[in-house]
């Protein structure tokens, strides 16, 4: 069942599409350099780790599309993961990774549709984590170019980020042969936003959860969300016969907005963290 908070949302009448579907330019904690011509703009980016007085290097494409743009989600997740570097006994983020967490290994951690890349980096140097970054395979080589520019960063914070391609969905079940499902912690953001693509990420998340099979891992999909749409409640509500999913950070509102992104966990049904 949907919870109140969902409910009060589905409640809104006044979700503007189109004005939240664009990329706020708000890039507060960036550096914003255009050093090529409009239409093949880069935009390199510098996002600060203040917890360990890093930064995380990010080239945008905008003119090739959404995945070659930076979304707000992935901003929220850094800002988290960063929080949980300094504090990580009272961090939002502190009750899963202290479940998922082993003294022997690194965590294995797996994004989805990284488009950039920012969230998966920013996990890798602040976890110490061995991450996977994924997406659909034309969005590889500008994600490659992020990781490849952020690798000494990582490295010196006892990291590793690979990239590889995940389609979502059947189509990606070779994918997902490759790349195995040994991960801890699956994370994602920004990647609710078209209907038809509900039913591939939902599938694909079963199968890395490991729904249906004799899975006694642990393991948890954090998916940080700016809600758009009416119908993202779908999603979650379709979400919601496998995984128990518990909302785990607000952000405020952005100007003129009145959503802010939101940090869901998933977990199998039942599973107790
Ligand atoms: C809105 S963007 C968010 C990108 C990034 N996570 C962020 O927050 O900046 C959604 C991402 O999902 C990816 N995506 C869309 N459909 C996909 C599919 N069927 N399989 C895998 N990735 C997909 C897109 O390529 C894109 O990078």
């Amino acid at each position: 069942m949907a919870s109140t908070e969902e409910q009060q949302e589905d409640d809104l009448q006044e979700i503007d599409p189109i004005s939240t579907l664009l990329l706020p330019q708000d890039h507060d904690n960036a550096l914003n350099m255009p050093v090529d011509g409009a239409a093949n703009q880069q935009l390199h980016h510098h996002h600060h780790i203040s917890s360990i007085d890093s930064t995380v290097l990010i080239r945008q494409l905008p003119s090739q599309g959404l995945s070659f743009q930076l979304w707000p989600a992935a901003t929220t997740l850094l800002t988290l993961l960063d929080h949980h570097s300094s504090h990580s006994a009272t961090s939002q983020l502190s009750p899963i990774l202290a479940a998922l967490s082993s003294n022997t290994r690194p965590l294995n951690v797996l994004e989805l549709g990284s488009g950039t890349g920012l969230a998966g980096i920013a996990a890798a140097i602040t976890l110490g984590a061995n991450v996977t970054v994924t997406d659909l395979p034309n969005v590889i080589p500008n994600l490659q170019f992020n990781v490849d520019a952020n690798a000494n960063t990582v490295a010196l914070h006892g990291g590793s980020v690979k990239v590889a391609p995940l389609r979502w969905g059947e189509d990606g079940d070779g994918d997902v042969e490759i790349i195995g499902k040994d991960f801890d912690l699956i994370l994602a953001s920004d990647v609710v936003y078209h209907d038809h693509l509900f039913e591939p990420l939902l599938y694909t998340l079963r199968v890395l959860m490991g729904l249906g099979e004799e899975e006694e891992k642990k393991k948890v999909f954090v998916m940080g969300h700016l809600r758009r749409w009416k119908k993202d409640s779908v999603f979650f509500r379709r979400a919601r016969k496998w995984f128990d999913v518990e909302a785990i950070h607000k952000d405020s509102p952005c100007d003129g907005s009145r959503i802010g992104v939101a940090v869901y966990s998933f977990v199998r049904k039942g599973q107790k963290l």
